[in-house]
């Protein structure tokens, strides 16, 4: 650790973090505009249109530079098991928003969006910002305070009660918005 190749490995991260988070926040910006009425929803689905893109590069750039990263420090401990899992689930929530994203544009203007897409939609926002900020988090501490964490003593335990619970959050929300229709 703290050689020429980590940090290079290192500036690559931070740009592909730049790029990725950088994108979500002014997404959700605007998400935050459309919720207060100061932007239409025609006009959050086009800005959203072009930053999806940088998100997944973004996304892609961390990973590719979060690998050399990784071997480069020798160690996977505990608390890195659980930002790979939140860095997962970024990646799965985000075909999951593209096609909340694909079935939106398709209403045209004026036309009511269903209870249970803008259920879909406020979820997979939701998840975006726990996954983002977690990994962000876990990142900040690692490189920051403590370089080797193992902690919490059952990782894989922590990941999959957190996706038993957006999978409860998911499926209760579409009984209650389905039976709204
Ligand atoms: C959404 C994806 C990711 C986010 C938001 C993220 C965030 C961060 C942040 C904020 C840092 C500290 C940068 C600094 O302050 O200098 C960091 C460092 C690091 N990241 Fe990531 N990262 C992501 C993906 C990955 C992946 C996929 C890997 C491994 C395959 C990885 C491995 C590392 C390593 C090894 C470090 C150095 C600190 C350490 O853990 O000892 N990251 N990351």
């Amino acid at each position: 650790m703290n050689t020429v190749p980590f940090f290079i490995s290192l500036f690559f991260h931070i740009v592909g973090l730049i790029l990725a988070f950088g994108s979500v926040i002014v997404t959700d910006l605007f998400g935050l505009l459309w919720i207060f009425s100061r932007i239409r929803f025609p006009h959050l689905v086009s800005i959203s249109n072009e930053t999806k893109n940088f998100i997944w590069i973004g996304w892609v750039i961390m990973i590719m530079s979060g690998i050399p990263l990784i071997y480069l420090k020798g160690e996977i401990d505990n608390l890195m098991i659980i930002k790979l899992f939140f860095v997962a689930l970024i990646g799965i929530n985000g075909v999951f928003l593209h096609k909340i994203h694909e079935k939106i544009q398709n209403y045209k203007k004026g036309e009511h969006v269903p209870n249970i897409t803008m259920f879909h939609l406020v979820l997979g926002l939701f998840v975006s910002q726990l996954a983002w900020w977690c990994a962000l988090a876990i990142g900040f501490v690692h490189r920051h305070i403590q370089s080797v964490i193992n902690w919490p003593p059952f990782p894989f335990l922590v990941c999959i009660s957190i996706a038993v619970g957006l999978i409860i959050i998911w499926k209760v929300g579409e009984r209650i918005f389905n039976e709204e229709k």
